[in-house]
């Protein structure tokens, strides 16, 4: 797998080194080892309860609020493992960026859903500026330009998952964490966001989970497939099982339960 990889000129701007989690005794992932290339959208892939959701917290530090949640193993974040006593975790998640998989805009207007996380995160300069700036990166600005002032939550629901993309972008993360973004929404409204995070690869790095086989052989450059296995203990836990190239991933897997997977046979 790393050879394969080697032959391709990218930076990784994350780096998973032998990662295991557990809730209380519970080994919900274990060992993984990757690699996530910087300006590309990696995806996640795999059944339900295999861990994606997991290792995408991992990555900005959300586990930390997952009472009995314990991450063993490194993430070294442009090399520095952010893991670290020293590491402030605020720092990490404005770093690193998050869109859950329900839109869940603040209940304030649409203006104020981005202008308030830049304040608070101390932002300097022009706040109009800036709303204008991420909701045309979320490309969301001529839906909503002339109603800034109403609740973010009286848009449709595409239209508000590309509201907490624009304020995610809004606090100029390098890193954007997505899970299963779209599974809540239309297919024209996920057709946006698709063409949106297609955009944004040249600017962001994005980490997508998805259940959506095509979305992730149509959008990502490099695919993770999860799966999880039964234990001595008989609990099930997940463990990545082949990462590459989307296209290797989906046309000439290594292992047979990728193949599985990918052509729809279990998951
Ligand atoms: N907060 C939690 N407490 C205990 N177990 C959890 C918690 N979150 C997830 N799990 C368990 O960890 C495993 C992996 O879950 P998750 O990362 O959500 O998988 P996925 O996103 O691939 O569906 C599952 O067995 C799930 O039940
Ligand atoms: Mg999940």
């Amino acid at each position: 797998m790393q050879s394969e990889l080697s032959a391709v000129v990218h930076t990784d701007i994350l780096q998973v080194e032998d990662l295991s989690v557990y809730y209380g005794s519970f080994l919900a992932l274990r060992d993984v080892y990757l690699s996530i290339p910087q300006q590309k959208i990696t995806a996640f892939i795999g059944p339900s309860g295999c861990g994606k959701s997991t290792l995408l917290r991992c990555f900005n530090r959300l586990n930390d609020f997952v009472t009995g949640a314990r991450v063993e193993g490194r993430i070294l974040f442009h090399g520095m493992n952010l893991y670290d006593p020293n590491v402030d975790p605020v720092d990490v998640r404005r770093r690193i960026g998050m869109v859950f998989q329900k839109p869940n805009p603040f209940p304030k207007s649409i203006y104020e859903n981005i202008a308030y996380g830049a304040r608070i995160n101390g932002y300097q300069g022009n706040i109009d500026e800036l709303v204008e700036r991420s909701l045309r990166d979320a490309a969301l600005w001529d839906e909503v330009k002339d109603k800034l002032k109403q609740s973010g939550l009286s848009l449709s629901g595409g239209q508000q998952q590309r509201l907490c993309i624009a304020r995610a972008l809004a606090i100029e993360p390098e890193v954007l964490l997505m899970d299963e973004p779209c599974s809540a929404l239309d297919p024209i409204s996920t057709q946006r966001i698709e063409e949106l995070m297609s955009h944004l690869k040249e600017r962001y790095t994005i980490i997508i989970v998805t259940h959506n086989m095509q979305q992730a052989a149509r959008t990502s450059d490099f695919t993770a497939f999860f799966n999880a296995q039964h234990m001595e203990t008989g609990e099930r836990s997940g463990f990545l099982v082949e990462y590459g190239l989307t296209e290797m991933i989906f046309e000439s897997p290594k292992q047979e339960s990728t193949q599985d997977y990918v052509s729809g046979r279990f998951g």
